[in-house]
């Protein structure tokens, strides 16, 4: 029997295709993986078992290393700024980081109030700018703040950019291109480096392999 690598999958949209990614590269799942309840899903004939995590926080229980390795967006890696290893990029999960704001939105003189799930990268993208903001911490439906009046403008990942259209909001400057990335726990890649290394191959061969993603 061979080391057991636990793996935090993040709930929610990149599951499936998380999920879809592992079953590709030869990684036999079980059904329930898709639509139990259950939190720890143990795949013994595989050697491994998943942990399943709020996206925010697969890279928390990466880096205290209960989970040798993670599924996480580049949009948590840049906020949380981790001590984790990237070892590959997945390419799946694809969106951006953006802001925007009702159209015809004019400067006040004051700060503006940006509401977002990402305040460090908020913060250092407007530092960047040269622009003085006050942030505003929200946990989701980011887009409703400017239509309440809570924030002048939103930072917040745009996929489809439909939130935004059926919101009436428009998006004015892009910040980066986010994906979902292979990580690792640095003692877990020392300890189980062999088992960490043919799952980033297996991975890699199918990402690589599918050059229209
Ligand atoms: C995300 C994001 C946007 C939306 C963008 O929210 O925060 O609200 O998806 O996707 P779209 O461009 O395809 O419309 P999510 O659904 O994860 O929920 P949340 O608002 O609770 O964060």
């Amino acid at each position: 029997m061979g080391k057991i690598l636990t793996i935090a999958m993040p709930k929610g949209r990149i599951f499936e295709e998380a999920a879809g990614l592992l079953r590709q590269a030869g990684y036999q799942l079980p059904e329930e993986f898709d639509d139990s309840r259950k939190l720890i899903i143990d795949v013994p004939e595989e050697n491994l078992r998943f942990i399943l995590a709020k996206p925010m926080d697969v890279t928390t229980y990466v880096e205290h290393g209960v989970a040798d390795a993670g599924i996480a967006g580049k949009d948590v890696m840049l906020e949380e700024e981790r001590d984790v290893y990237e070892v590959l990029d997945l390419k799946i999960s694809r969106c951006h980081l953006a802001v925007a704001c009702l159209p015809h939105t004019g400067h006040s003189g004051v700060a503006p109030r940006v509401a977002t799930k990402y305040p460090n990268v908020a913060s250092s993208y407007f530092r960047e700018q040269g622009e003085q903001v006050e942030m505003i911490k929200l946990n989701g439906s980011i887009e409703l703040a400017p239509l309440i009046g809570l924030a002048d403008r939103i930072v917040d990942i745009v996929s489809t950019g439909q939130t935004l259209r059926e919101n009436g909001l428009v998006e004015t400057e892009k910040i980066c291109d986010i994906t979902s990335r292979l990580i690792v726990n640095p003692v877990s890649y020392r300890m189980k480096d062999e088992v960490i290394d043919e799952m980033a191959s297996r991975l890699s061969l199918i990402v690589e392999g599918d050059k229209t993603k």
